[in-house]
């Protein structure tokens, strides 16, 4: 695993030398498609992905909340969990997330693969727990066969799970955007109000924050820098990780890739749109009231930054067998 992951960084520094320079200098930077180097094991963290046995009910999946038909999000303020649970937080986006420094919007799995074992254990997302989930796979013949090729052993474990998911989550960036073009060297891929809305965004400051190629995942900062959030949301941000009190309210720079897909926004869902967000951000990050025009200029931009959606023929899931343990759907 860690062998391959260096294998993708080397392989993109060197592409990054063949077309930086024709390649604008920018904040921001195109993103490159993904280079898979085993697609066996891919596919299997694609059916897992996929598979809603992984949680207690049978019947929600990681795509119940990370819709890869809907951007990769639930496009719901706050997630539905098992039994029908009020989720605390919004559900960001799976897209492009590989980018990013941490996971979480307090960040607190470092990779994709510590986070995948998350949910599945999550009494307020699919509540149940690692060991039964493994016995649920171990009791499916053709799980059991895809682990052995894949992994050399047919004996499963959340490791390797874990490892498949994260390997199919690095997959799904989304290159070749309007923007990516326009950073490629293309004049006309952004018409002029486009164009105004990026130099306003640059210029303005969103981009301290929102930089790199996935427009943001690089940095956790505070929610209200010049004036205060006001929520009821009881997240307390980054602080819930490092305990410090001044990492209250710093949450990770969402990623602006696809956002034009992923409303509701901010960590509590509590912005409907895309103009409500950009106000916000402008008065609260930036000390700046922005008018309707300029409103409208910036999310011209930001709607450049929706790029080719993971496009693949949709997993079949093996069957389970006469041992597989049944679904508890209902629960409590
Ligand atoms: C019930 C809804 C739900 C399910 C099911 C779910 N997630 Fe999530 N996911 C969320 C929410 C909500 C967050 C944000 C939690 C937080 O930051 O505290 C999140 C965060 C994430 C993140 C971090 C993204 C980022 O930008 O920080 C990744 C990656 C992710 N989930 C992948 C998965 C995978 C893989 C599965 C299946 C094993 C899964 N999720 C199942 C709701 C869900
Ligand atoms: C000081 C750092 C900072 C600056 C400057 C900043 N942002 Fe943000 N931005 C954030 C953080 C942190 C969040 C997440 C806040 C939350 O969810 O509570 C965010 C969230 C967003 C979101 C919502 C994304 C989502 O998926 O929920 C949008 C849209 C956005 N910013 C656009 C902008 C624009 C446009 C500007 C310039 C007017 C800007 N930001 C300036 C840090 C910043």
């Amino acid at each position: 695993m860690r062998v391959k992951l260096i294998g993708i960084t080397v392989a993109l520094a060197v592409a990054g030398t063949a077309w930086a320079a024709t390649v604008r200098d920018e904040p921001i930077q195109p993103l490159q498609p993904a280079k898979v180097t085993n697609p066996g094991k891919v596919e299997l963290g694609k059916k897992l992905f996929f598979d809603p046995r992984l949680s207690r009910s049978g019947f929600i999946s990681c795509n119940s909340c990370h819709n890869l038909s809907m951007g990769g999000s639930d496009n719901l303020k706050t997630s539905i969990g098992h039994n029908w649970q009020e989720g605390p937080i919004n559900s960001p986006t799976v897209l492009n997330s590989s980018l990013a420094v941490a996971q979480f919007w307090d960040g607190r799995a470092a990779t994709l693969k510590e986070q995948a074992g998350g949910p599945i254990a999550n009494p307020g997302e699919m509540a149940f727990t690692h060991d039964l989930a493994i016995d649920v796979l171990q009791s499916i013949p053709g799980y059991v066969a895809e682990f052995k090729s894949v992994f050399g052993s047919s004996r499963i474990d959340i490791d390797k799970v874990t490892s498949a998911i994260a390997a199919f989550e690095e997959t799904l960036v989304t290159p070749n955007s309007a923007f990516d073009k326009w950073l490629q060297g293309d004049d006309k891929a952004l018409n002029a109000r486009e164009l105004a809305g990026y130099k306003l965004f640059k210029e303005s400051g969103c981009v301290a924050c929102h930089n790199g190629p996935a427009v943001g995942g690089t940095s956790f900062q505070k929610m209200g820098v010049v004036e205060p959030y006001k929520t009821t949301s009881t997240a307390e941000g980054r602080s819930a990780v490092t305990g410090k009190d001044e990492d209250r309210f710093n949450f990770k720079v969402p990623t602006l890739r696809n956002v034009e897909l992923t409303y509701p926004y901010f960590h509590d869902g509590a912005a409907q749109t895309l103009e409500e967000a950009v106000e916000i951000m402008g008065r609260l990050q930036l000390g700046r009231t922005y008018s309707k025009q300029e409103i409208g200029d910036i999310v011209a931009f930001l709607k450049t930054l929706t790029g080719d959606q993971p496009s693949f023929i949709m997993p079949l899931l093996p069957p389970s067998s006469n041992d597989t343990p049944p679904p508890q759907p209902f629960a409590k």
